[in-house]
């Protein structure tokens, strides 16, 4: 008989009380650890640089301003998925930069074939490849369509660190990649992102739009440490079904804002991340190891459809996404839920049905698809 009381949350990094207190006792105790956490992850991109901000949020939104900083030829447009994380067009429009569509192929989740050819790339300042849900993005196809206009390449992994695509790590194809440290990544430490490069020319923009951020506050680190306790107690399968019971938390859904600070990484913080992201290969297989056996036991046909990875991918799997039937969509979520498995119908719209968008998507004559008011400009 199912068991009331035990829930699997959609997303999140295991965590144990022991990393909560070894944490807790090494943010209280030591200050290296965020230059410790820098080196690895740099390391382990195999990158010249990286930096750390508050979320991976403001990540792209520095990335893209400290990228509009380098052009010298006014190209105010940044080209991303029609359908991915609304975080993607968020930044974008706090960046001051406009939003262009690509349509995005369901049967890949990545950008359709030829659907960057159709644009007309001369005010593009850059292309967002976003990696959905931990299935890499064809990202060598990307970068060359890009080389040829002058585009730059954001390689947004915040959402596939521990994937790779060629044999490169998801995060590291672009002029500038990035990671995410959030509540429901791969790796957490509460709220965080990462930029990471290997060009010195973006370095320096991206180093002259982090020196200027606001530093934590104490009241903010200590809330950080507060949900990290939160967070380790409910987030097990036991403790699950408290917070998925209350509504107002409005846990899974998704909202477009752009009232989200810039600002510095929480230094507090670093221990509990330097700590899992050790732990990056592991957690990986395991989410491999899962995707492989929902892959062999899934009755797939044409109401139910995998996405399985581009040639050439190790996807993270942050999420295991599938292509249900429109008609049945609901009734395969609620038994799931039913069952005590936090299924979700991921992000509620396309990109181009966001009604704050407005306004702010660029599309051109050549370009049919690339928004619902083609009249915004
Ligand atoms: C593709 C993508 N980019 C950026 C972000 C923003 O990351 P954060 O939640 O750390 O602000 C997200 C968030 O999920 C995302 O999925």
């Amino acid at each position: 008989m199912m068991d009331a009381l035990r829930f699997v949350p959609p997303a999140g990094t295991p965590l144990g009380l022991a990393d909560v207190l070894c944490s807790v006792a090494q943010a209280l105790t030591r200050a290296d650890t965020l230059q410790r956490f820098k080196e690895d992850v740099r390391m382990r991109a195999g990158v010249r640089y990286c930096d750390f901000v508050s979320t991976g949020r403001a990540a792209l939104t520095l990335a893209l301003l400290a990228l509009k900083t380098l052009d010298g030829g006014g190209r105010d447009e940044v080209v991303i998925p029609s359908y991915t994380c609304f975080s993607v067009p968020s930044s974008v429009v706090k960046a001051g930069l406009k939003v262009r569509l690509a349509d995005v192929d369901p049967m890949t989740l990545d950008f359709a074939p030829g659907a960057l050819e159709r644009l007309d790339g001369s005010r593009v300042l850059a292309v967002v490849a976003t990696n959905l849900y931990g299935l890499p993005s064809d990202l060598p196809s990307i970068t060359r369509w890009a080389r040829e206009r002058g585009v730059y390449v954001v390689d947004d992994a915040a959402q596939c660190l521990g994937g790779s695509i060629g044999g490169r790590p998801s995060g590291t194809w672009g002029d500038v990649g990035l990671y995410s440290f959030d509540k429901g990544k791969n790796v957490t430490s509460i709220d965080g992102g990462v930029l990471v490069t290997s060009s010195e020319r973006v370095a320096e923009a991206i180093t002259e739009q982090v020196r200027v951020l606001p530093s934590c506050t104490m009241v903010e680190s200590a809330t950080h440490l507060a949900k990290l306790m939160v967070y380790a107690a409910l987030l097990h399968p036991r403790g699950y079904w408290l917070p998925n019971s209350l509504p107002f938390l409005g846990l899974g859904t998704t909202a477009y804002r752009t009232d989200y600070p810039l600002a510095q990484y929480d230094a507090w913080m670093a221990p509990v991340g330097c700590r899992l992201f050790a732990r990056l290969d592991a957690i990986t297989a395991q989410r491999r190891a899962n995707a492989d056996r929902l892959n062999r036991m899934l009755p797939w046909g044409p109401k139910l459809e995998s996405v399985p990875p581009r040639p050439g991918a190790e996807p993270a799997y942050l999420r295991f996404p599938v292509l249900v039937d429109p008609e049945y969509r609901d009734v395969v979520l609620a038994a799931l839920r039913a069952h005590g498995i936090g299924a979700t119908a991921s992000y509620p719209t396309a990109i181009s049905d966001v009604p704050e968008l407005r306004g702010h998507l660029q599309s051109d004559d050549r370009e049919t698809r690339g928004g619902r008011w083609p009249d915004a400009s």
